[in-house]
C-alpha cells in the first residue's frame, strides 16, 4: 500500500465542520459502503485475505481497502474498513461469510443462557480495528476526515437472534413480544460493548462515529423506541460525555415515519432514501446536521445523479450542517465512474 500521504498541518476538515453546522466552501460528501467489489482494486485487496472475517482482521489490507476511495473518488471521508458483525464474532459467536448469501451466524442465541455466554470484553479483542484505524490516520491527508462505525444493539441483535439476515423478523420479533425482558438483557449487553468499542476507536484516530441502524424500519412505533433508540440514545451519551468534541451520526434505515419523536444528543441525522429530505429538514434540522440521502439506484445513470444532486441542493444548497451522501449502501454493481462523477458533482453544485 502506499504510505506517502503528508499530514499538511492547518487543513480544515469540512466534513466535521459541516457536523457542527459550521459553514464550509461546499458540501462534504461521502459514500455509505463506499469500499467495496465494485472497485477494482477492493477485489484485489480482498483476494490478498484468507476470507472475508480474515479481511477484516487484517488491519493492513483493511488500511488499504479504507483508503482506496479517497483516493479513487476523492470523498471528504474515510469510514474505517470493517463490518458491524465483528462485534458478535469477538463476543463468541460463530460468523460466517458465505459468498452470495450474505452473513450467516450458525448458532444464534435465544435463551439467558446463551446471552450470558456472549463475552462483554469483546472491545478488548477489536484490537485489528484499532490498529487499522491507527495506520489509515497515519496515511491520510489532513483535510479529510476518518469515521469509526458499529452496528446498532437492535440491528446487532437481529443477526444474532435470527441467525443472519431477515425478511420478516420472526424470531427477534416473537421475543419482544412475548419475552421482552429477554432482549432487553441482549440489547444492554450489545450497548455497553459497542459504546467501549467506540470510544476506543476515537482513542485510536476516528474523527466522527456512525452508528448504522438497519433495521429499525422492521419495528412499530412503540417498539421502535422501545428496543431501537433508546439504546442509541444511551451509547450517544455515553460518548458525548466522554468526547462531546467527536461528532455522532446515527442512521436510521426506516426511521422516517418516526421523525418527530426522534430525540437525542447526537450531531447528525443520516437520512434513509425513503425520507424526503424536506421533511427532515423541517423537522430535525434545527436540532441535527443532516446527512444522505440520495436513492442508491440513481447510481445507474448520470443524469439520474444530477436530478438528484440538484434535488438535494434545492432543498439543503447554502445551509450550515448538511453532508452528501446516499440513503443506504453502494453495491456491487455500481459504476466507478459514476461514483466520482457525483464526487465531482456535488462539490461544484454546493460550491459556495
Ligand atoms: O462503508 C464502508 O465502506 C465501510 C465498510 C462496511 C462494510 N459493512 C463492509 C462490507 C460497513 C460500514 C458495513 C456495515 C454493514 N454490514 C451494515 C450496515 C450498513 C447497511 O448497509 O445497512 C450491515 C447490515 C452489514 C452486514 C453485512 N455485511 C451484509 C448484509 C453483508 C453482505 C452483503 C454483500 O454484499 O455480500 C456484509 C459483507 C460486507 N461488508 C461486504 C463489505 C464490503 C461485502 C463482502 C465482500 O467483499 O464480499
Amino acid at each position: 500500500m502506499r504510505i506517502e500521504r503528508g499530514c499538511a498541518k492547518g487543513f480544515a476538515l469540512i466534513f466535521i465542520d459541516a457536523c457542527f453546522k459550521k459553514p464550509t466552501p461546499t458540501a462534504p460528501v461521502w459514500l455509505m459502503r463506499q469500499a467495496g467489489r465494485y472497485l477494482a482494486e477492493y477485489r484485489l485487496t480482498r483476494a490478498k485475505a484468507k476470507n472475508f472475517i480474515d479481511f477484516c482482521r487484517r488491519s493492513d489490507l483493511a488500511a488499504e481497502a479504507t483508503l482506496q476511495p479517497i483516493d479513487i473518488l476523492g470523498v471528504d471521508a474515510a469510514i474505517i474498513f470493517s463490518d458491524i458483525l465483528v462485534v458478535p464474532l469477538e463476543m463468541g459467536m460463530k460468523v460466517e461469510f458465505a459468498e452470495g448469501r450474505g452473513p450467516v451466524l450458525p448458532d444464534p442465541i435465544r435463551t439467558r443462557a446463551d446471552i450470558n455466554r456472549l463475552l462483554s470484553v469483546a472491545a478488548d479483542t477489536l484490537e485489528y480495528v484499532y490498529d487499522a484505524l491507527k495506520i489509515v490516520r497515519r496515511n491520510l491527508a489532513a483535510d479529510k476526515a476518518l469515521i469509526g462505525f458499529a452496528g446498532s444493539p437492535w440491528t446487532l441483535a437481529t443477526y444474532m437472534i435470527e441467525g443472519g439476515g431477515s425478511k420478516n423478523y420472526a424470531i427477534v420479533k416473537k421475543m419482544a413480544y412475548s419475552d421482552p425482558a429477554l432482549l432487553h438483557m441482549i440489547l444492554q449487553k450489545l450497548s455497553d460493548v459497542i459504546g467501549d468499542y467506540l470510544l476506543r476507536q476515537i482513542d485510536a484516530g476516528a474523527n466522527a462515529v456512525q452508528i448504522f441502524d438497519s433495521w429499525g424500519g422492521a419495528l412499530e412505533k412503540s417498539a421502535f423506541f422501545e428496543f431501537g433508540w433508546s439504546y442509541m440514545k444511551q451509547i450517544v451519551s455515553r460518548i458525548k460525555m466522554e468526547r462531546a468534541d467527536i461528532p455522532v451520526i446515527l442512521f436510521g434505515k426506516g426511521a422516517g415515519g418516526y421523525l418527530e419523536e426522534i430525540d437525542g444528543d447526537f450531531d447528525v441525522f443520516s437520512a434513509d432514501w425513503n425520507t424526503p429530505l424536506e421533511r427532515a429538514k423541517k423537522v430535525l434540522f434545527d436540532r441535527y446536521a443532516l446527512q444522505g440521502n440520495m436513492e442508491p439506484a440513481r447510481m445507474y445513470d448520470k443524469a439520474a445523479i444530477e436530478i438528484g444532486v440538484r434535488e438535494a441542493a434545492r432543498v439543503m444548497g447554502g445551509e450550515n450542517g448538511y453532508i452528501f451522501n446516499l440513503g443506504h449502501g453502494m453495491q456491487p454493481d455500481f459504476n466507478r465512474g459514476n461514483a466520482k462523477f457525483l464526487v465531482d458533482f456535488v462539490h461544484q453544485i454546493f460550491a459556495r
